[in-house]
């Protein structure tokens, strides 16, 4: 194991990720004013990438936000922050041409460009090219665990150390392939679609795309290839009969709103998985309605034109794929005959969806302190805080991975902004039960536990 010094500074929060929940955190932060009797909490940020970036692999240029711009870091947890969707467009000269465009649903690079304004105006908080590998239990006098210690290295294999009284977990989603694949020069998971079009280079000219799945990704990932590859044929591949649209009608639209993750946390386990039944087609396997159209039309025009480059290989699985260095075999089964079709692509990109991170995976030794439910998952408190055993005194708070107790937006923007607020006020209301927030440096008795 390493050994890195102590820390001389002891933040009130670090926080691991700086994707747009611990950005909307660190602003939540900054704007927060001391008083007299309590100093500001301080926090801290590692982040692997070497800059902000959100979801760049899929950053394709004409996507669309699937989420109202008012949804934005701050607006519903404070409407006057000058940290806000509509302060962004005013800065950069866009707000009234924004009005005249009529919609709630920017560009997916226009938001971007948003979330890295916003990152880098609480840039003094957050440390770039880190990647936190380890957390380490820190113990005071009593032998409690009342800090914790999280190790992070750059591309140099650099470590640094920064010691924390509480942890704020925000490391987003895990690509998901289906079992028994990896990420190659020809399979791709839709995450890294982008980069790896980029290192194909100019001179690539592939003839044949195979697209696996059926939900937000996939369709967009088949519309992109269909058009940046005119030569090329994209076949998509799914088990459903066809893309079903994402809803996203007022009355469900609510299961986003705050007041929801009330109801739905409170709920017994019977009910939140009906609820999650019931509305899964809010984000899940679904597909915005005017994509599907578009992809509709470039069918119908196909089949006017008498070609057919975008073929729909609905009611179908992939049941095997076969990689050499010129190309690969995916071989389709259309699950209604059982007749199986071998498919020679060039490469097959995987819109197969994502998984939330386990925060246990971090934090090593330290999760037998994690209380767990029946089925064997995270307890989490109403306020983002995992149980723990009373050994534990420090907080981890998780910013998604919370669907199981806090409902379907845990992996969304929708709820950031008053989620951040929430913890916030979570982590302060505890300090004055734990050690005086310090001005600097490392107070009491504290033992490494290494
Ligand atoms: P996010 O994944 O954005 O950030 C996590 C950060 O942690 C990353 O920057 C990562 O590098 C870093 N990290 C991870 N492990 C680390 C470690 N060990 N050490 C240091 N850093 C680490 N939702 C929505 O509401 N509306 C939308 O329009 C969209 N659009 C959308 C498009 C695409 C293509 C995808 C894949 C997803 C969406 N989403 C979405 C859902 C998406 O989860 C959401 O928009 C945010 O990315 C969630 O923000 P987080 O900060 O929680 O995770
Ligand atoms: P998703 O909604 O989970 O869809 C995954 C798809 O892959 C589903 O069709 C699923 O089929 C299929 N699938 C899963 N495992 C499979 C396997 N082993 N074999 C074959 N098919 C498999 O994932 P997503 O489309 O990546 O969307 C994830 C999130 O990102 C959503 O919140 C979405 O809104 C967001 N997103 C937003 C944008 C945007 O803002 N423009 C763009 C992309 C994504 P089943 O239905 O049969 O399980």
């Amino acid at each position: 194991m390493t050994s890195t010094p102590s820390p001389q500074q002891v933040h009130d929060l670090v926080g691991i990720g700086f994707g747009p929940s611990n950005v909307a955190l660190a602003i939540a932060l900054h704007e927060r004013r001391p008083s007299a009797s309590q100093p500001a909490p301080s926090g801290l940020f590692l982040e692997r990438q070497a800059d902000f970036g959100w979801h760049r692999g899929m950053l394709l240029e004409d996507a669309t936000m699937q989420v109202s711009f008012l949804k934005d870091l701050v607006t519903t947890r404070d409407p006057a922050s000058d940290f806000s969707f509509l302060s962004y467009l005013h800065q950069v000269g866009r707000l009234h041409d924004f009005i005249n465009h009529k919609t709630l649903f920017p560009l997916r690079t226009e938001f971007h460009d948003y979330l890295a304004w916003c990152a880098g105006r609480v840039a003094d908080q957050v440390v770039y090219g880190h990647e936190a590998f380890a957390v380490e239990a820190v113990r005071d006098d009593s032998g409690r665990i009342s800090h914790l210690d999280v190790l992070s290295r750059n591309a140099e294999g650099k470590v640094r150390r920064d010691r924390a009284r509480n942890l704020v977990l925000a490391p987003g989603l895990t690509p998901r392939l289906p079992a028994g694949l990896t990420d190659s020069a020809r399979i791709w998971h839709s995450e890294h679609l982008l980069h790896r079009l980029a290192e194909l280079g100019p001179q690539a000219a592939p003839r044949r795309f195979v697209v696996v799945g059926a939900g937000q990704s996939a369709a967009e990932v088949a519309d992109h290839l269909y058009r940046a590859f005119p030569e090329a044929a994209v076949d998509a591949v799914f088990a459903r009969y066809g893309y079903s649209p994402s809803d996203d009608s007022p009355f469900a639209n609510r299961i986003f709103d705050p007041q929801a993750v009330d109801a739905f946390y409170d709920a017994p386990q019977e009910i939140k998985d009906e609820i999650m039944g019931y509305h899964r087609n809010t984000n899940y396997s679904v597909v915005d309605p005017d994509l599907i159209d578009a992809l509709y039309r470039r069918v119908y025009q196909d089949r006017v034109n008498g070609t057919e480059r975008l073929r729909l290989l609905n009611t179908s699985r992939v049941v095997s794929v076969e990689e050499r260095p010129d190309g690969v075999t995916v071989t389709v089964e259309h699950l209604p005959s059982g007749k199986q079709t071998p498919i020679e692509a060039d490469h097959v990109v995987f819109a197969t969806g994502y998984r939330a991170a386990d925060p246990r995976d971090l934090l090593g030794d330290l999760a037998r302190h994690c209380l767990t439910d029946t089925a064997g998952r995270p307890v989490v408190q109403r306020d983002y805080r995992l149980a723990t055993t009373d050994e534990m005194t420090c907080g981890v708070y998780l910013q998604g991975g919370t669907e199981h107790t806090h409902g379907i937006s845990s992996s969304l923007l929708s709820n950031v902004a008053v989620r951040v607020g929430e913890i916030l006020a979570s982590i302060t209301a505890r300090a004055p039960h734990g050690e005086p927030v310090p001005a600097g440096g490392v107070p009491g008795p504290l033992k490494e536990h290494v």
